[in-house]
């Protein structure tokens, strides 16, 4: 099917898909609806683009620029794209009135993928016009450097939406992951949310500081996540593979699970202590500067991953 890219809210998350996009050799087209953000938002692009041009990750900063164009108005945008990227805010009357205004815009044939974070499209799709085109195309932040993208259908997607939105992600160079039916979080924010919980509960109950619960997975854990997964992990730590190591280490994890029984809201107390430890460490003035630091040490990721496959 014939036709462009459309972006839909062109903040952080929106400007990043905008890239990925791009960098394919998608013609984009953009609309935000706020005058500010469209202004401002081919300096913003430009600027990562030069920085990924630095880390050898693309190779002509202007012909990417040259495919982008930003619309002033939303139907603009959408009209005769084959695929709609929606970033907007991430509330539920919000995404609902967008999708509502997207849906009679949409060409026969075209989908529509909603970045929510964690939100199913089946709480704001509803009521759309062809809610058969839309499903949830959930990235990682920045997408053009962090690649996973969790597909996930509403009960009323069509099974041919499904395979067009894995088709186009993996054409632009994305890792798409079909979560099978809506569960609240998907999976990444899923397994992020267990060990967040763990994080917590650790730190409130004294084992450890932030600081050191943060190391174990900057220089522990999370070297191996780079490139495997849990499962993967697992299989290749027991000399006979994934059954052996859940006859091992099984019943630990089963006796820690049973331990966690008492689910909690992250309390303002504790938020509170988290929150002095990190600011000691880096103060609030410094964490603009930091962001870029964790997106130089991604692309410089991004090129080593390259260079591998
Ligand atoms: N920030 C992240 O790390 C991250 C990661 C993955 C997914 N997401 C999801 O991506 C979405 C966007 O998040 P973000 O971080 O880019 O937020 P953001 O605030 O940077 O951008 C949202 C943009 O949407 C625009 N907008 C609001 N209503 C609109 C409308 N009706 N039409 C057009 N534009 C509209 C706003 O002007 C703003 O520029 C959310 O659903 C969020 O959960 C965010």
């Amino acid at each position: 099917m014939a036709g462009h890219i459309a972006i839909v809210g062109a903040g952080l998350v929106g400007g990043g898909w905008t890239i990925v996009f791009a960098r394919a050799g998608e013609q984009v087209r953009v609309y935000d609806a706020a005058p500010a953000i469209r202004q401002g938002f081919m300096a913003v692009v430009g600027q990562q683009l030069d920085d990924l041009k630095s880390y050898d990750l693309i190779d002509d900063v202007a012909a990417i620029l040259a495919r982008i164009i930003v619309c002033e108005t939303l139907e603009e945008a959408v009209r005769g794209a084959r695929f709609v990227q929606e970033s907007v805010l991430e509330e539920v009357p919000v995404k609902r009135e967008i999708s509502n205004q997207i849906g009679p815009l949409l060409d026969p044939g075209a989908i529509v993928g909603s970045s929510t974070s964690g939100i199913p499209g089946s709480a704001f799709t509803e009521e759309a016009t062809n809610r058969e085109r839309f499903l949830v195309t959930h990235p990682v932040n920045p997408p053009y450097l962090v690649p996973v993208v969790e597909v996930v259908p509403a009960p009323w997607t069509a099974r041919d939406a499904v395979d067009g939105a894995l088709a186009i992600m993996a054409k632009v160079g994305q890792s798409p992951v079909l979560v099978r039916r809506e569960i609240e979080g998907f999976i990444l924010n899923r397994l992020q949310g267990v060990l967040l919980r763990e994080a917590w509960d650790l730190f409130e109950a004294g084992y450890a500081s932030a600081e050191d619960i943060d190391n174990t997975v900057s220089e522990g854990l999370g070297l191996r996540w780079s490139f495997m997964g849990p499962f993967e992990t697992i299989d290749l730590n027991a000399p006979g593979g994934v059954a052996d190591y859940a006859a091992r280490l099984g019943p630990l994890y089963h006796s820690i699970q049973k331990s966690r029984t008492d689910p909690q809201m992250w309390s303002d107390g504790l938020i509170g202590k988290v929150d002095d430890e990190r600011r000691e460490v880096l103060p609030m003035d410094g964490l603009a500067g930091r962001r870029s630091w964790r997106d130089r040490r991604l692309m410089a990721l991004a090129a080593h991953k390259a260079k591998q496959d």
